[in-house]
Order: C-alpha cells, then structure tokens, then sequence
C-alpha cells in the first residue's frame, strides 16, 4: 500500500463491540444500541496488534505519513480527520468521505486566563474553528459518510443546537435530507439559523434535550432514518481525531491534563478512546489526565461520581444559560467514566457566574468560545484550588463552540442583564468589572473623546 494515497479505503477494517456485554457485531439495529443488552456500542480494529496499526504502520511511520498528508490537495488529506484515517473505519470501496475540510483547529496560548487559574501554562485546542464553528463537524464527517454509504436518504439527531447545525450541513453536503429536533426555546439562535439555512426540516419540540432523544430514538424505529447522535459509535471515531492532532500539534508530548465540558458526554469519550489508542500504538509514552466539567445545573455526570461511586446515574432535570450542555440524561456516561479511570481524570462543576466569567476571560485573550465551552476555564481554577491541577503542570483546554453561537448570553453579560431576576443577581455583582457595553452616542467626536478619556481614567493598564 502507498501510505501517502488519498484513498480512504484502503484502511484497516473495523467492528462494532458492546461496552457492556462485549457482543461483537457489523451492523447496528437504527438505534445503535446492542441487541442483547441495549448498552452502547464502540468501533474496535480487530486487526490492531500492540505497537502496529491495521495498515501494517508503526507509531513512527504514522506520524510521517499524517505529516506529509499536509502538504497534499487531496480532499481526504486536506481534512483534519480523515488525514488520521489510519486510525478510522474504512469506506467500502468506491465510497468518498463527505468533509468540509474539517479539524485542522488551532491550538492557542491564552495567558490571560492562565493568571487568573494561577497556572504558568495554559492552551485552548479550539474546536469551534470547525467550518460549522463546533466540534461536531469532526464527527459529523464519518457518521455522515457512514449514513451515505447505506443509502440513507433521511438522517436525524435531536440536539441542544451545535449537534443539528453540523448535521444539517454534512447532509446538504452529502445530498442527504436532515431532520433536526430541538427543544423549544432552548437553544441559541445562531445554531437553529444554521439547520435553516443548511436546509434541515426542523422540528422545535415543547421538550428539553432529553425529550428529543426520546422521540428520536422511537422514530428511528419506525423510519428509514439515519441517527446521527453521538450513540452512533461512528461520530466518535472522527471527534477522537481532535486529541490526534492535538499530541501532534505538541511535538507527541502529552500534556499534564485536558480539561472537557461535559453534556452528552460524547466527545470525553471520543478523546479519552484516542488517548488509549494513541498509548497502545507507541505515539505517546503515557496518558494525560482527562477531566470533565458540567454546570451545577445540568450535573448528572458529577453527582452520579461524587454521590454513587459512578455505579449509576440518575437523570435529573438540566438547567443551565449553557444551553449546549443543557442535559440531564447523558447516553454516553459509561464511556465517559472509563476515560476518567483509565487516565485517572476527574469530575467538577461550575456554577452559572463562574462561567459567565470563565466565558469573558477566554474572550480578553481575544480567542472567546460559546458558555458551555467556557465550563473548562472555570473547571480548572476549582482544581488548580483543589490542588490536583499543579501550578507548572502543562494544561489544555478543549474550547467546544465558537464565540458567535451565542451572542444573545454575550451581549446580555456585557449589558449587565444575564442574571437579572434570577437566584444569582447577588453573586452576579462580582462580573461588573468584565462588563464592556456598547456606549450609544451622539454622532461627534467629542462624545467619543470622552469615552476614550473616561476609560483611560478607569483602566490605565488594560492593553499591558
Ligand atoms: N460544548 C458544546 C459547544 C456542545 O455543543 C456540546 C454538546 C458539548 C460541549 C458537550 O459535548 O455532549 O459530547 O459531552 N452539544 C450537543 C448538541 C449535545 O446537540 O449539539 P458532549
């Protein structure tokens, strides 16, 4: 085989494993769940042997293989995920991966924020630079093309909004129909315009997130209908590309620690599956800690680890101005805790004006991210106060959403009108400082003079 090819067929084979009962399967029912015992399934590579991937490849080829891949035009090279793709499920022969050129995603200092945390070092991988500005696109490349290859004419997931925006443009993409099903109200307007314009049949039901999943999952065995929720074990083998490029992007060094919002619980397990493929081909010599932070309000995960020893989870109602991690009954909560005890990661949460400030600081670096990604930064300080996140230690944050998604929470924290009327008005008070209104003006230039000299007086330093 040539290495440098662009043909994303000629990669190992791939089967599909319960996480539960361990039944080994080709295919899954619609509902991608296993048959015997309704648990999860995960993609492994039965032709994986330690220290030699499926294509034959040691850990030293593999990472000059990638490498040279960036300087190749070929559609599957130019994408972040598919240029991994040794590491990936193989199309059947014939079949191309749809990509929008997706991962490729900077990795950013932001010193800042490491001031505030009180650590010497802090990065942000930033997935939001994806072309549909979430992470999701990562995984949305090969479920999509997964989706295309069986002939789906219809795909569907049901999301807090980044999920279906991601979906709805895979599929246009793709020449798939989308059906997106989101709870009423409770997603940012940027990502329900997204599914719009990318052509999704949308569906706004009088429910939460879990309310969706619940109607989707009855749906899809009904209908003809591709599920294309982080369930599909076929997301998370591209979303795990991320924590690929990331070793990459640090010289195959691994950090101390990546920190990860928590919602469906999805791409934990997606990067945490990486990581432990990663150690048992030889490219990295030993696992980062991985840790996941939920919002007090949308917490399932935490509790289920803080209260029950992770030995169940009891869904709760989620409610959180984070509305991506807006979830109260993670699918993916067993995958997620064997990441943590595997790379002996650990849980927090965040509360609301934790994260409105996490959320500003990660903007004065000028790189911003959505709420729900902000969850890390103020994760992180609760465990640099915690003491298991040492001061000199090497930390990543993986930022999840784009600043845009959500202009409605960043222009409400700038106006002062976030938490007004709510449990938090109080504690809110401590955020006047990151507040930056817009000044409405009189068209002159002394009016703007002044707000120059006003601010001057204020903050000095602002720009050191
Ligand atoms: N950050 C963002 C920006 C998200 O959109 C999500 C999930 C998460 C974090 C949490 O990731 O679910 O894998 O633990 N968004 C989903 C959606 C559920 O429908 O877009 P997770």
């Amino acid at each position: 085989m040539n290495p440098t090819a662009s043909d994303v067929t000629s990669v190992p084979s791939s089967r599909l494993r319960c996480i539960n009962c361990g039944h080994v399967a080709d295919h899954a029912e619609q509902d991608f769940r296993c048959p015997n015992c309704g648990d999860l399934f995960e993609v492994f590579y039965p032709g994986w042997t330690s220290g030699l991937s499926g294509s034959g490849l040691d850990g030293q080829t593999l990472k000059r293989v990638w490498h040279e891949r960036r300087t190749s035009l070929a559609p599957a090279d130019t994408s972040g995920v598919w240029r991994f793709r040794e590491l990936l499920p193989a199309l059947k022969a014939g079949h191309k991966p749809i990509t929008l050129r997706e991962g490729n995603t900077p990795l950013f200092d932001l010193p800042r924020c490491a001031h505030s945390a009180g650590v010497d070092d802090l990065q942000a991988k930033h997935q939001g630079m994806n072309p549909t500005a979430s992470f999701k696109d990562t995984g949305m490349t090969t479920a999509a093309s997964f989706a295309r290859q069986e002939n789906f004419r219809w795909v569907a997931c049901a999301s807090t909004g980044n999920t279906s925006a991601s979906m709805a443009a895979y599929a246009a993409r793709g020449g798939m129909q989308s059906l997106v099903l989101i709870p009423e109200g409770k997603i940012s307007w940027g990502k329900l315009s997204q599914s719009l314009d990318y052509c999704a049949v949308t569906c706004q039901l009088r429910s939460d997130f879990d309310g969706c999943v619940r109607v989707l999952n009855e749906l899809v065995r009904r209908k003809p209908v591709y599920l294309l929720n982080s369930v599909n074990p076929y997301r998370l083998e591209g979303q795990k590309t991320a924590a690929i490029e990331l070793l990459e992007q640090l010289s195959w060094e691994p950090p101390d620690h990546i920190i990860v919002p928590g919602g469906n619980l999805g791409n934990s397990s997606a990067l945490g599956k990486a990581l432990k493929e990663m150690k048992d081909l030889g490219l990295i010599s030993r696992l980062p800690k991985l840790s996941v932070i939920q919002a007090e309000g949308a917490n399932p995960f935490f509790r289920s680890i803080r209260e029950h020893g992770g030995k169940q989870l009891i869904p709760t109602e989620a409610n959180t101005l984070a509305t991506a991690i807006r979830i109260g009954n993670p699918a993916s909560w067993k995958k997620a805790l064997r990441v943590l005890e595997a790379t002996c990661g650990t849980v927090e949460e965040v509360s609301e004006v934790e994260i409105a400030l996490a959320k500003a600081e990660i903007g004065s670096d000028g790189v911003g991210c959505e709420p729900a990604s902000a969850v890390t930064l103020a994760g992180l300080k609760k465990l640099v106060r915690q003491g298991f996140v040492k001061k000199n230690e090497r930390i990543i944050l993986v930022l999840t959403g784009h600043v845009l998604k959500d202009p409605e929470f960043t222009l409400k924290f700038h106006r002062g009108d976030l938490f007004v009327g709510s449990t938090h008005e109080k504690e809110a008070k401590s955020l006047v400082p990151q507040q930056r209104a817009p000044f409405v003006l009189d068209a002159n230039l002394e009016s703007v003079i002044r707000v120059l000299e006003d601010f001057d007086a204020k903050e000095p330093s602002y720009a050191g």
